[in-house]
Order: structure tokens, then C-alpha cells, then sequence
């Protein structure tokens, strides 16, 4: 028999199976009275009531009903008389598909109460069934699936770049390396360093921090592309917003200057939050009322002053503010929080904003995201385009409101030689390089890009304000558990 999707059954097709039978598996959430089985199997968040008829059924079967347990039941559906659904299953046959030891599912998160995040996140490969758990991953796809859409409807190609990489994009230094040689006794030159020419791929190769620069060599060629691939950054950062994998998607396009990819940006930020308003409303229902409980056990000044919904309305609905990052310096030292020495690290121009300087402009001076441009040439990456003061380059970091950064990009150096020497003042040796610089001599144009943090995104839809909740399998410093 046709097993129905809960989804299906309690939404519009529902309607035409009323008085017909109908076959749905999932896990119990829930059993009461030994007769009102809640039933959920992920396709949504509600879950279907079964009514058993006690009577007609084996004890010893019933008692195999638990929390956590997995059931195929076949019935009749329909009107609800109770309040809450519109249709309701009343059960012929039941299959119990697996079982689920209450004393077991005590010590769990699947448990039916209210657990604290620390106690999911132990739990990482039990917390999907919980309804929390169970929004933010449906969200969590939604998310993926709009930024697939936006750039396929804009005639972008999407790019796989490598995961294994013999370059750092960023010149951050901070990368996992890959090798297969045997750690315990390597093969070593004559001054005792490591011989990677007898490694798997005859030289030191890394995980990926970036698909940048690849992306750059398709764009010349393709005209416009993205990415949207695992990277990897080894920084020793255990804070809310950093993960060692997290997910990045990085259109790259040719022609656009640093106007055009503001723009893009926007666009595209935008549409994420109107796609999840308008595909994802129960989920994020749950995930806005959960925050708004969460909230009223907080101090009134530590309280949002928009809820989650709200806060997705109002990036969909207002325009960005664009300032340069020499103005938002002025702005800082202006403040009254600067006067009073509320910031706890210094502000002057040429240093790199702290987060706590971010956030203050994001949520206390302008109250919207915020683009900041023409950062200092010296504290961004080597490919960022020189301005012509030579003092600052053409880049570009969107922050939002409860996260910081979420976006940064810029406009590329096409001008070979100034890369050229870009490079040699990073410390980059360019001829190692030769595969990217080589694009600045055939052809080189203007072009442009950005790199959107997925996990970064999809915390602001979902309202999740630690990173490791919308990630399936977070990696964070010394955890790397499930
Ligand atoms: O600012 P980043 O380092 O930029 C780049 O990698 C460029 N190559 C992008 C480009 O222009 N194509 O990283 C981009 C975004 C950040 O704004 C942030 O949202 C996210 O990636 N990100 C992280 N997210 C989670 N954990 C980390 N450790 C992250 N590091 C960066
Ligand atoms: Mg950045």
C-alpha cells in the first residue's frame, strides 16, 4: 500500500482522502490513554493523531507503543471532532517497525519534554527528532534550495571546486593538511624537514578555506558562477559564530564592480529571507514562539526588539545601509559608547573591526544590515582591488543584526601587475600562483564576488544563536563526536 507523507495527509490532499484508508509510518512522539497515538515522520512538524481502539488490540502489541518507537498503521482517516487537527486516523492495523526501550529513551533528547541546547548538541545524531531540531533542518534546506534557485533563475552556473587544494586563498595559514604519509615516521630531507615530493600528491596539500580563486577562473570564462561547497578553516576559534567545516556559497562574476556585487548581495540576502517566509511558515512559527519564550526569561534590555518573523520581514523590506569603512571609524569614535570606553578593544582607522564594533553599528546606530566598503588594503586578502587612494581596497563585509558578518567579498584585482606585486608584499609567491595570475594576462577584466557563510545564513532565518544548532554534525576545536 501507498505509504502517505503526514505533510500530505494533514495538508491540502488530506481533504480528498477523507473516509478512505491510509497507510503512514513514522516514530511515536507520544501515547495516551493507550489510545491516542501522536505520530510524526519528519515530513513536517505536526504530527498525525492514530486512535486505537484498545479493545480490538493484542495488550502485548500495545505495550510495544512507546515513545520513540517506529510504526507503519493503516486506517481510515477522518474529520477531527477534537480540536487542533482537521483529520485524525482511526486505526485497523498497526506494524510496529522498531522498537524503543522506555528506560533507554529516558536518557534521551527524544524524552518528550523541554531540553536545554548543550544537552541536543551531546545528542547530536538523536536531537533530529526533536521539533526544534526538526525546523531548523527542514529551514536548513529550504535555505539551500532558495540560493540554488536565485542563482539558476539569474542564469549562473554552478561550480564544484576542490576540496583538497594546494593554495590558501585566503593567506590565512590556518589549513588542515591532507597527506597519507605515515605520521609517526615520515620520509625526511637531508635538513630533517618532511619530504612532501614523497607524499600522495608530490607537495603539501590542504583542505580547502575558500573556492575563490577557482571560481575566479571559471567567471573569465563562464561569465558568472557560484560555489557551494564544504571549507575548512583550523582556527582555534571556539565562539558561537565559528565552525573548523561550515558551508560557503561564492558567486563570482565577470564585469560586475563593487557597486553591482552590493547589489547582488542584497538581492540575494533578500530573497533567502522572503523564500523562508513564504515556504517554510510552520517551522518558522515554532522557531519564533520557542524564541519568544526563551525571551521573557531574559533581562528587558537583553531582549530582541523584533522577533524572528520580524526580523526576517525587515531585511526582506528595507534597503542595506552602504558605508565605507573609513566612515564607520568616524561613526565609532563619535559615539557615545566609544566617549564612555564601553568598547573593550581600541578604535583608530587601519585596525580590524572586532566584533563588538560591528555588532554596535548593526544594532545600536543604524538598526538594519549594514555594508561596509574600502577597507584597509593591509588587513584584507591579496586579491582585493587597490583603490585609487592605494591606501584601501574595493571590499566589502555585510553584517547582521545577532550575527556580525555573515558576507564578505570584493572586487578583484584584475591589473596584473599590480596582483603581481600585491603578492610579493603577502608574502605570496606568485609563481605558485601562475595558474590564477595567468587569467590577468589573457583577457583580464573587471570582476567581482562574495562568499555568503551558509551556517551564518541559515542561524538568522532559524534565530538559532549558536552555530553549532544548524549545522547536522558540527566540528568545532576538540569535538568531532558524531
Ligand atoms: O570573509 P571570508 O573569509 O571570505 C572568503 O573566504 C572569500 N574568499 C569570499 C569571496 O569573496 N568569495 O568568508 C566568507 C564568509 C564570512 O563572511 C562568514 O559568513 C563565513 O564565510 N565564515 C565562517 N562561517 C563559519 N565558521 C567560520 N570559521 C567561518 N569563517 C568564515
Ligand atoms: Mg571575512
Amino acid at each position: 500500500m501507498k505509504r502517505w507523507k503526514i505533510a500530505e495527509v494533514l495538508g491540502k490532499e488530506g481533504q480528498q482522502l477523507v473516509n478512505t484508508s491510509v497507510t503512514v509510518k513514522g516514530w511515536v512522539r507520544a501515547f495516551r490513554s493507550n489510545r491516542f497515538i501522536q505520530l510524526n515522520d519528519g515530513s513536517c512538524m505536526a504530527t498525525l493523531q492514530a486512535v486505537v481502539d484498545f479493545e480490538k488490540f493484542d495488550e502485548l502489541v500495545l505495550k510495544r507503543i512507546t515513545t520513540a518507537s517506529a510504526l507503519s498503521i493503516t486506517g481510515t482517516l477522518v474529520e477531527s471532532i477534537g480540536t487542533g487537527q482537521s483529520v485524525e486516523l482511526q486505526v485497523e492495523t498497526i506494524e510496529i517497525l522498531g522498537d524503543a526501550n522506555p528506560d533507554d529513551v529516558q536518557k534521551t533528547v527524544m524524552q518528550p519534554k523541554r531540553h536545554s541546547l548543550e544537552f541536543l548538541r551531546e545528542q547530536a545524531h538523536l536531537r533530529f527528532r526533536t521539533n526544534t531540531f526538526g525546523a531548523v533542518f527542514r529551514i536548513r534546506h529550504n535555505v539551500a534550495f532558495a540560493i540554488h534557485t536565485f542563482f539558476n533563475d539569474r542564469g549562473f552556473f554552478y561550480l564544484h571546486t576542490p576540496i583538497i587544494t594546494g593554495s590558501d586563498a585566503e593567506g590565512a595559514g590556518e589549513m588542515f593538511r591532507v597527506t597519507n604519509l605515515d605520521a609517526k615516521n615520515p620520509p625526511l630531507n637531508e635538513d630533517g624537514s618532511v619530504n612532501f615530493k614523497e607524499d600522495f600528491f608530490g607537495k603539501p596539500v590542504n583542505l580547502t578555506v575558500s573556492g575563490q580563486l577557482e571560481a575566479e577562473l571559471a567567471a573569465l570564462a563562464l561569465g558568472q558562477v557560484y560555489t557551494f561547497g564544504p571549507t575548512f578553516r583550523a582556527e582555534n576559534s571556539n565562539t558561537s559564530r565559528h565552525l573548523a567545516e561550515f558551508w560557503m556559497i561564492e558567486p563570482e562574476v565577470a564585469f560586475n564592480d563593487l557597486k553591482d556585487n552590493m547589489d547582488l548581495t542584497e538581492d540575494f540576502l533578500k530573497y533567502i529571507c522572503s523564500y523562508i517566509l513564504q515556504n517554510c511558515a510552520e517551522d518558522l512559527k515554532f522557531l519564533n514562539d520557542r524564541e519568544a519564550q526563551e525571551q521573557t526569561q531574559k533581562p528587558q534590555n537583553e531582549r530582541n526588539e523584533l522577533s524572528l518573523i520580524e526580523r526576517l520581514e525587515f531585511v526582506t523590506n528595507n534597503s542595506f545601509k552602504r558605508l565605507t569603512y573609513t566612515e564607520a571609524i568616524d561613526v565609532l569614535i563619535n559615539s557615545n559608547h566609544y566617549k564612555k570606553k564601553k568598547f573593550k578593544y581600541d578604535v583608530s582607522w587601519g585596525i580590524d573591526l572586532q566584533s563588538e564594533h560591528e555588532r554596535y553599528l548593526v544594532e545600536k546606530e543604524f538598526k538594519c544590515p549594514v555594508i561596509l566598503t574600502d577597507y584597509p588594503a593591509q588587513i584584507k586578502a591579496f586579491y582585493m582591488r587597490l583603490n585609487d587612494d592605494n591606501k584601501t581596497v574595493a571590499a566589502m563585509d555585510v553584517l547582521f543584526p545577532g550575527i556580525g558578518e555573515i558576507v564578505g567579498g570584493s572586487q578583484r584585482e584584475e591589473r596584473y601587475e599590480i596582483l603581481h606585486r600585491k603578492c610579493e608584499e603577502f608574502g605570496i609567491h606568485p609563481e605558485e600562483l601562475s595558474w590564477y595570475m595567468d587569467t590577468r594576462k589573457f583577457g583580464t577584466v573587471p570582476h567581482a564576488g562574495f562568499g555568503l557563510g551558509f551556517e551564518r545564513m541559515v542561524m538568522f532565518v532559524t534565530g538559532m544563536s549558536n552555530i553549532r544548532d544548524v549545522i547536522p554534525f558540527p566540528r568545532t576545536p576538540q569535538n568531532a563526536e558524531f
